[in-house]
């Protein structure tokens, strides 16, 4: 009997200053009608300066916990996704750890991201099937609000940011009954480094911190948005085929497409790439802006929460980000 990777508790949080269209209007040289018809925003969440991403995963982690009935001294290990750490070192996954008042395990941070979901998932998947740990927190948490750029220059990332974090509790699923991760499959490319990146602050750099640097913008994240949109849009569907050609399965196999909510042009071409009907691929973009490696699992939260996956589902789940890095994965809910 094969044992499986299941995951038995969800949580999400946003922190709770809404940012609209109209509030950016009154930031930066931008329009609601250009941030609605390029990317399908209304709306995100943005932290107050005083909170940080492991702030916002400790928050979803206790959801999570919560959800899943568990004691949280039960959770062996935890993996930690973000692009936007509280420091520049350590990473978040041991700050969720002390928030959460659990000692000496093991704190794993993954650096994709807007794949790290689907990097972190997999990374689970491979502890748990192996028996090498039972019980893992998975936290993915963003906080990019506090660093965009809100020149001309800049505009084009700063509109489609949002804050937020989502954890889930992954342990093994030994009953034989065919529920829990099917497969993961990850893709990177590193000659597109410099396409969708934070150049400084770097250690190639010495000193690394200069007034300069500052005065360049050089501490902004910066993109080359049509590259990144075009690869998105063909990657994310190869790498669903992928996968489904690894399961021996077929795109009439899947009840819902989680892509990454990058930009809702984006997760729709992925949808008509893939010949989803609309009402299989999940959106919730509209409000709460691109969370990056926090995007999938706020999506995979909300949708359950809701009602609409049921148990016995099966899942694809995509993303596509900086790196550049993708992949796919599949769960039977
Ligand atoms: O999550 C990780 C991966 N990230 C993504 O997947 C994002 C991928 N890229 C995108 O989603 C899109 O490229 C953007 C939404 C970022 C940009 O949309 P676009 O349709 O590719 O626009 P563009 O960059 O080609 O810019 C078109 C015009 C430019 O003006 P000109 O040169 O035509 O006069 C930009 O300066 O729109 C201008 N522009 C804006 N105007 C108003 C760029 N950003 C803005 C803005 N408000 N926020």
């Amino acid at each position: 009997m094969e044992r499986r990777t299941v995951v038995s508790g969800l949580g999400f949080y946003v922190p709770p200053r809404v940012v609209t269209n109209f509030d950016l209007e009154k930031m930066m040289n931008t329009s609601d009608e250009w941030i609605r018809e390029r990317t399908g925003i209304l709306e995100r969440h943005w932290a107050e300066s005083g909170v940080g991403a492991s702030d916002l995963g400790y928050e979803a982690a206790v959801k999570a916990i919560e959800n899943a009935g568990l004691d949280k001294n039960d959770i062996d290990f935890i993996i930690a996704a973000t692009l936007s750490p509280d420091h520049y070192f350590p990473g978040i996954g041991l700050m969720v750890q002390a928030k959460l008042g659990l000692k000496e395990i093991g704190a794993l941070d993954i650096r994709d991201q807007c794949s790290g979901f689907l990097y972190a998932l997999s990374v689970a998947d491979q502890y748990i099937r192996t028996g090498t740990y039972k019980k893992i927190l998975l936290v993915a948490a963003e906080l990019q609000s506090a660093n965009l750029d809100f020149s001309d220059e800049g505009r084009d990332m700063s509109v489609l940011f949002g804050d937020g974090g989502a954890a889930m509790i992954l342990e093994a699923n030994d009953s034989g009954d065919g529920r829990g991760v099917l497969g993961c499959y990850l893709f990177s490319d590193g000659r597109f480094v410099s396409e969708l990146w934070m150049d400084k602050p770097s250690s190639r750099d010495n000193p690394t911190f200069r007034v300069e640097f500052f005065q360049q913008g050089k501490f902004y994240p910066r993109m080359n948005g049509r590259t990144v949109f075009k690869n998105a849009c063909e990657k994310m569907p190869q790498a669903v085929l992928y996968g489904l050609q690894q399961l021996g399965l077929s795109i009439s196999n899947i009840d819902y497409l989680i892509p990454h909510q990058a930009n809702d042009r984006i997760s729709q071409m992925v949808g008509r790439a893939l010949r989803l009907p609309e009402e299989k691929v999940i959106r919730n973009i509209q409000r709460y802006g691109n969370t990056t490696a926090a995007s999938i699992p706020i999506a995979l939260a909300e949708a359950v929460q809701n009602g609409l996956i049921k148990k016995g589902h099966l899942l694809a789940l995509t993303a596509f980000g900086s790196g550049f890095t993708w992949g796919s994965a599949f769960i039977r809910w």
